[in-house]
């Protein structure tokens, strides 16, 4: 069953790791809130998922608190090399594919699309590097500078490497070469953004990006730019993680949450996703998910994990999911 004709949710996330210095908090939040409400009204408005969860992010790269687009950590060479990517789940038209469905014995009800950046250095939002690719590509994931030449004739922002670099990440990048790397780890903590959502026509889509994680290696790619494990979208909902990546790839943990929602509400599948990567990895991850009944679920295992939500009932809320004592333990999130 989908949600009712008029539900829309919107659910986004800064990041699940370190909660980072106390004093940069209430403009994580308003940066958060801000972000949340251009998406929100892209949905009230009766605009797309996708439009949705593209707005919110891209408002959020924007941010230079956030761990993507300017404000990005810097990689192993000091620079900035980002990964991007959207999936949507749009419901097919009965009437419109009545062929498909007489030629084909198999159900048709969804179609999905995707498109994926990685290692971008000179695209200001690389979310929207990403829909392109989805939207005028024949791929999927495109790379380096080969994204950024597609990028360029696409007509999007470009810019200069350096202007990447917030002063903030250059500091924490320094703090690191000075090998106090406990401290600047603690610091940054992960901080990759992502939003998921349901439109009021029942399209469900996903969107995450990032700077990456703290000291990887000139030309590491994480999970946010692959599709399945920090972005997926299909008729049972739409997911989008953050964390360790390389966890999160192994566990194609976003994959397997959307189609688990099959069966059980998100905030159970949330839980259930994050125990399982801390069985299978003990590494430390959060995901957001929202399910074609417009239900939303969150969950975690690092110290402390922010999230908003923006439904048709509730309006907008925003939370800074508590730190917990235990590692080995999910903390768990819902709106109903
Ligand atoms: N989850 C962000 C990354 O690993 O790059």
């Amino acid at each position: 069953m989908s949600a009712r004709k008029d539900r829309f949710a919107l659910v986004a996330h800064g990041g699940a790791g370190a909660p980072g210095p106390a004093a940069e908090r209430p403009e994580r939040r308003h940066g958060m809130v801000a972000a949340l409400r251009l998406g929100g009204l892209v949905l009230r408005r009766g605009g797309t998922a996708l439009e949705a969860v593209a707005a919110t992010v891209a408002a959020l790269e924007d941010h230079p608190l956030f761990n993507a687009g300017y404000g990005s950590l810097l990689n192993s060479e000091g620079s900035v090399e980002m990964d991007a990517s959207l999936m949507v789940a749009e419901p097919i038209d009965e009437t419109l594919d009545a062929d498909a469905h007489r030629n084909h014995h198999h159900e048709l009800e969804y179609r999905v699309s995707a498109g994926a950046v990685a290692a971008i250095s000179r695209v200001r939002n690389p979310i929207l590097l990403a829909r392109e690719v989805m939207d005028r590509s024949p791929h999927i994931l495109m790379v380096g500078a080969g994204a950024e030449r597609f990028a360029r004739g696409a007509g999007l922002t470009m810019v200069k490497p350096d202007e990447m670099i917030s002063e903030r990440a250059r500091e924490r990048w320094r703090i690191r070469q000075a090998q106090r790397l406990a401290e600047a780890e603690d610091a940054d903590g992960h901080g990759t953004v992502g939003a998921v959502a349901i439109d009021v026509r029942g399209a469900l889509a996903a969107a995450t990006s990032t700077g990456g994680v703290p000291g990887k290696l000139y030309g590491r790619v994480g999970d946010s730019a692959i599709i399945g494990a920090g972005t997926f979208a299909h008729k049972y909902g739409a997911a989008s993680a953050t964390g360790q990546g390389e966890a999160i790839i192994v566990t194609a943990l976003c994959r397997e949450a959307t189609m688990a929602m099959a069966e059980a509400t998100p905030r159970r599948v949330a839980q259930e996703a994050i125990e399982e990567l801390i069985a299978s990895t003990s590494a430390e991850a959060g995901i957001i998910l929202v399910d074609r009944k417009a239900r939303m679920g969150y969950a975690h295992n690092a110290a402390t994990m922010q999230v908003g939500t923006y439904d048709s009932v509730r309006g907008l809320q925003h939370l800074w999911l508590e730190p917990i004592r235990k590692r080995q333990r999910a903390v768990i999130g819902v709106a109903p």
